[in-house]
């Protein structure tokens, strides 16, 4: 994944974002110094939601040259890797719960040319990484339940976070540890410290205000808190 090395990115998450003027929106999160745009897909199945599909992650392509980092939250996600690669989709991320032939779906994400990523629910133990983790390139671990932006941060995952950087240093592998639900200003910098290479936002950084502005704000605590 094209980062500098120790450097903690910020992927902002498209979802609270105005989506009559999404081009704008990501042209300002870009300024910002986004390094991935997130992008999350929710069936009604797998999570109580419906979000979208690969015609706005083709729309997004269209309009930014970060990576996309899609977050599939689908049940059956096999079905549908080839389309979003096809859209745009640059790190593909797949949800360990829906996911009966782990292995040969990360598998396939990197045949089709993308970065791999695992999902972790929060009530998910890291201990179901065991076999896994060699063929990933990334970690993300939701830190609300999948479904909806604009929840609230579980502090459970904090500890969860250096316990998976422990785990990854412990095994001398490369795999970056994403973290999505509840981020924005109050927790960044701890997120970071404990381990955290890629913070995923969206309230924080659509939900009020200006977009340019809070991603900076976001990046500047990051940064700190990496000394
Ligand atoms: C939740 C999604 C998140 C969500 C994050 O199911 O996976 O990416 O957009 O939104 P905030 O930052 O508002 O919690
Ligand atoms: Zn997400």
């Amino acid at each position: 994944m094209a980062s500098p090395p120790g450097k903690s990115q910020l992927s902002p998450s498209i979802l609270s974002a105005n989506f009559a003027r999404l081009e704008g929106d990501v042209k300002s999160v870009e300024q910002g110094g986004a390094a991935a745009i997130h992008l999350d897909v929710m069936d009604g199945h797998f999570v109580p939601n419906l979000t979208i599909g690969p015609a706005i992650v083709q729309a997004v392509d269209r309009i930014t040259t970060l990576p996309l980092d899609v977050h599939l939250m689908i049940e059956e996600p096999d079905r549908f890797l080839q389309s979003f690669r096809d859209a745009g989709a640059d790190w593909i991320s797949v949800h360990l719960e829906t996911s009966t032939h782990l292995h040969r779906t990360v598998t396939r994400i990197r045949e089709l040319g993308a970065s791999p990523g695992v999902v972790l629910n929060p009530a998910t133990p890291l201990v179901l990484l065991e076999d896994i983790l060699e063929f990933v390139d990334f970690v993300l671990l939701m830190s609300v339940n999948p479904g909806f932006g604009g929840q609230a941060f579980i502090p459970r995952v904090l500890p969860k976070v250096s316990d998976l950087k422990k785990l990854i240093s412990r095994r001398g592998m490369s795999a970056s540890i994403e973290v999505d639900g509840g981020v924005g200003p109050e927790n960044a910098a701890e997120l970071v410290r404990a381990g955290a290479d890629i913070l995923v936002a969206g309230n924080a950084i659509f939900g009020k205000g200006d977009p340019a502005a809070n991603a900076r704000d976001l990046l500047r605590r990051m940064r700190e808190a990496e000394g």
